[in-house]
């Protein structure tokens, strides 16, 4: 697999470059609210600009208010010039990518505005490519997705991975042959999706921790009362997984009752009005002693329900992460929510490695590769 700095520079000079970013970020009244993964693209671009290529930005978003790139482009113009086209294969965009110049920036709208992206439509893949020289891939973080412009593109232009790309697959692939003790931390829900991940770290790693939502399954396993906390629908592995002496679950809990109350109590004294809401304080204790030791630290997901505002614990837990580290630790984390928390803390920097992907790093950690990665080599 090539990357664009295995490029030389005439390569690049005047060379149109359509490069796949995920700027898929969380936008309130139009304004993006975490732009951890547009502050990594701005290197890439950088770079490309540098060298004198013309850069023909594609991307999706999911934005919950709207599905709209307007208020990412706002952003990344703070760092650089970007025009935005609002439609693919008209005269608007055909006008637009004539008149772009080396060193300029061209962001189009939403793929996904087009049901053809996911839909993995070959002949929208080729009327992409037409758009430019060569293909680059910085978008890491949904390479996980067989669309258009992931898996598509790679048959029709000459293919590269981008900065991003190559940051993601080395820090991530050093998990496959890690120091020990590695302590790998799991939270979030939908258990069933996990599952895969669980089972593959329980034989790689000397801990699993089980926090969030997943840890309720465990639980039940156990016969504990979980009350009206989230539950999977079940499978037959978690009798397994649950009596592995690897795994280890919050040892006490955050419930919240009907009326309301919140209230710490051991995981084992949960009533049936309860609902289980996030770690408790003992736990933080107990992890604190575990991950001190520890060479490698891999976390993804959130220990509380981080919708209805239970972030503390997670926030708790990511300083104890960021101090392992401080001790020698290698610690790679990632996800949504766990870098939301990280960022509200303002202690980005003191990790090893912050994945931008959440789905992507999970399918990464278990597959060892990504579809989108797989279309980059061949
Ligand atoms: C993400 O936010 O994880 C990526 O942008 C992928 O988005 P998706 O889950 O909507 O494909």
């Amino acid at each position: 697999m090539k990357y664009i700095d295995d490029l030389e520079a005439e390569d690049l000079k005047g060379t149109r470059v359509l490069l796949r970013l995920d700027l898929n970020a969380p936008v309130i009244n139009g304004e993006v609210t975490d732009a951890y993964r547009l502050e990594r693209v701005v290197e890439t671009v950088d770079y490309l600009r540098s060298k004198e290529a013309k850069v023909i930005i594609i991307s999706h978003c999911e934005g919950k208010e709207s599905k709209t790139l307007v208020p990412m482009w706002h952003y990344l113009n703070g760092y650089f010039p970007v025009q935005f086209c609002t439609t693919f294969f008209t005269p608007e965009s055909i006008d637009k990518l004539l008149n772009l110049e080396e060193k300029g920036v061209l962001l189009f709208e939403n793929l996904r505005l087009n049901p053809k992206e996911e839909e993995n439509d070959l002949e929208f893949s080729k009327k992409l490519s037409a758009m430019a020289d060569i293909y680059v891939n910085d978008a890491f973080s949904v390479s996980h997705r067989n669309h258009a412009s992931i898996v598509g593109i790679p048959k029709f232009l000459p293919h590269f991975g981008g900065l991003i790309m190559r940051q993601e697959i080395e820090h991530l692939s050093r998990v496959f042959k890690p120091e020990h003790p590695f302590v790998f931390i799991i939270g979030g829900a939908k258990f069933e999706t996990k599952l895969p991940l669980i089972k593959k770290y329980l034989e790689k790693a000397d801990k699993v921790f089980v926090g969030g939502a997943l840890a309720n399954d465990i639980y039940k396993e156990k016969g504990f009362e979980v009350g009206t906390s989230l539950v999977s629908k079940g499978n037959s592995e978690i009798a397994d997984i649950a009596k592995n002496p690897k795994i280890i679950v919050c040892s006490d809990v955050t419930v919240k009752n009907k009326t309301g109350t919140v209230e710490f109590k051991a995981a084992d004294k949960v009533l049936e009005n309860e609902c289980i809401v996030d770690a408790g304080p003992e736990t933080l204790v107990e992890l604190k002693s575990l991950l001190q030791d520890a060479k490698t630290i891999v976390w993804n997901g959130p220990l509380g329900n981080y919708e209805i505002g239970f972030q503390d614990k997670t926030e708790s837990l990511a300083e104890i992460i960021a101090e392992a580290t401080k001790n020698g630790a290698e610690s790679i984390v990632g996800g949504g929510d766990t870098i939301a928390s990280i960022n509200k803390l303002g202690i980005n920097h003191k990790f090893s490695f912050i994945s931008t992907g959440g789905g992507a790093m999970l399918d990464f950690l278990v597959n060892e590769t990504l579809p989108g990665i797989e279309a980059l080599k061949s």
